[in-house]
């Protein structure tokens, strides 16, 4: 098999994460006694993150809030680690609102946004979280609760979508979630039905995008729907601008270009196959010619995380002639942010066994592993990143294929092969890092009875490292209390 050593994609690792992987004697006797797959979190790194959203804000004198996303994972250790600052969380489930109160939130540091049933209102509006509302149907049912449990008025915010643009179109993709801009002033007839039970506290969207522009776009329309809501007698104070701000998954933007360029090639027939089966990721070749769009997550980015956010507040409004930093200032509006996937950045990692190395027919090696592609679900989520072979030890560079531990023609951690620094062995360790932000437990399930990973916290402790389980983490452990 021909090995590209400049097909790696290694990832960025850093922090706690790497003092960590520099143990993998450790990690090794870790997963010996606790399984595999085994995830790792890191809770202090959610506060030292969420710190640099925070600069953002500060740079831009904005005040505001940010709420962890808690839907990127259900680690009980990382939710504490965030109660533990500054910052607030978004639920979006009963589950997950019962499990950031038994953390220690109080309901004035909670946003309750997504889908929501009759028990999820109930309990959101009895802690006084504020609700961030999918609908009028929503806002009634709410206030219908408010009224027969005669709770105190709940902070409510209208969730937006379908923005139009004035002027160039920019495309505004259309969402199953939230009140279309046009439609706002239904929302806000029911809110002057109940000005005594629910409180307008703001406007909000979520947009699952990584363009700037049609986010900037629905900044604006928020600021137009604030607005109309002023016009209309209510007292607004808030825009939140929910998730999105993504991750840097990368060390090295040549390896990202030249893989992204490569995969092309291949896919054309004019090197040999980089994936499984030829599978172009949305690229095909038609009569020689690449058609398609290359369908995966960015996973070099320059801008991602809190650079986005201020790039974002830095986009200069072409309707209403400024930064949307300085017309939300200038408004005294705040703004408030859900990261998920931004606040989890390297607050993770997911190490799996290698049980298996065989070759095929055709010469391609797959490597099986004791875990699989629900476990480990960045290839779920279009990001393209190698694990980090563990021990280090010499020798030439391997492109293989990781399969997983399911009967599953299809259960592959990755579609495409990975270029490892040496062939690996049964008995070493994969450790794929970064998986903190729903690449660990979101789509983790027990299919074919099949374990799933339990989860350990990290953190510093006398000079090098400590563990416990998820569920023993309490902020204060360790040498940093
Ligand atoms: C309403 C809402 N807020 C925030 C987020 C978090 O997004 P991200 O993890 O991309 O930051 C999501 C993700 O689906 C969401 O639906």
């Amino acid at each position: 098999m021909r090995v590209d050593p400049e097909l790696m994609l290694e990832p960025l690792v850093d922090g706690l994460l790497s003092d960590v992987l520099a143990d993998p004697e450790r990690l090794s006797v870790m997963v010996e006694a606790l399984g595999s797959p085994l995830n790792l979190v890191v809770p202090e790194r959610m506060a030292a993150n969420a710190e640099t959203y925070r600069d953002v804000f500060r740079r831009n004198r904005l005040s505001g809030r940010t709420y962890f996303a808690h839907k990127a994972n259900r680690s009980s250790a990382l939710v504490r680690g965030v109660v533990a600052g500054q910052c607030g969380v978004d639920v979006a489930s009963l589950g997950e609102l019962r499990h950031v109160l038994a953390a220690g939130f109080t309901g004035d540091r909670l946003m309750a946004t997504g889908p929501k049933d009759a028990e999820f209102l109930w309990l959101a509006a009895r802690v006084g979280a504020v609700v961030n509302a999918d609908s009028p149907a929503e806002l009634a049912e709410l206030a219908d609760i408010v009224a027969r449990f005669e709770m105190p008025p709940v902070p409510v915010m209208i969730r937006i979508s379908g923005f139009d643009s004035a002027g160039v179109p920019i495309l505004s993709r259309p969402s199953r979630f939230g009140v279309h801009a046009r439609e706002l002033d239904v929302a806000l007839d029911l809110l002057d039905r109940h000005r005594d039970r629910l409180r307008l506290r703001g406007v909000s969207y979520h947009l699952d995008t990584t363009g700037v522009e049609e986010k900037a776009l629905a900044l604006e329309g928020c600021l137009l729907a604030m607005h109309r809501a002023l016009e209309r007698g209510f007292a607004p104070t808030a825009i939140d601008i929910g998730g999105g701000f993504g991750v840097n998954y990368l060390a090295d933007r040549d390896q990202w270009e030249r893989y992204t360029t490569e995969l092309g090639t291949a896919v054309l027939g004019r090197r040999p196959p980089m994936t499984w089966q030829n599978h172009g990721y949305g690229l095909r070749s038609e009569a020689g010619t690449l058609r398609g769009t290359l369908g995966v997550y960015p996973a070099y980015r320059e801008v991602a995380g809190p650079r986005y956010l201020d790039e974002l507040l830095s986009w200069e409004s072409p309707s209403l002639g400024r930064s949307l930093a300085v017309l939300l200032l200038e408004n005294m509006y705040e703004l408030y942010i859900e990261p998920g996937r931004g606040l989890t950045d390297q607050c993770g990692a997911t190490l799996a066994r290698v049980v298996e190395v065989r070759t095929t027919h055709t010469g391609d090696t797959l490597v099986r592993v004791a875990a699989n592609s629900r476990d480990i679900s960045a290839e779920d989520h279009a990001v393209l990143m190698d694990p980090v072979l563990l021990p280090e030890r010499p020798g030439a560079p391997a492109s293989v294929y990781l399969t997983g531990n399911l009967c599953l023609e299809d259960d592959f951690l990755t579609r495409r092969q990975v270029t490892l620094p040496r062939p690996p062995v049964p008995g070493d360790l994969l450790a794929f890092v970064n998986t903190a932000g729903y690449f660990m437990d979101f789509a983790a399930d027990h299919a074919l009875m099949q374990p799933i990973a339990r989860t350990v916290a990290v953190y510093r402790d006398a000079g090098g490292w400590s563990w416990c389980l998820d569920e023993q983490y309490w902020p204060g452990k360790g040498s940093s209390s």
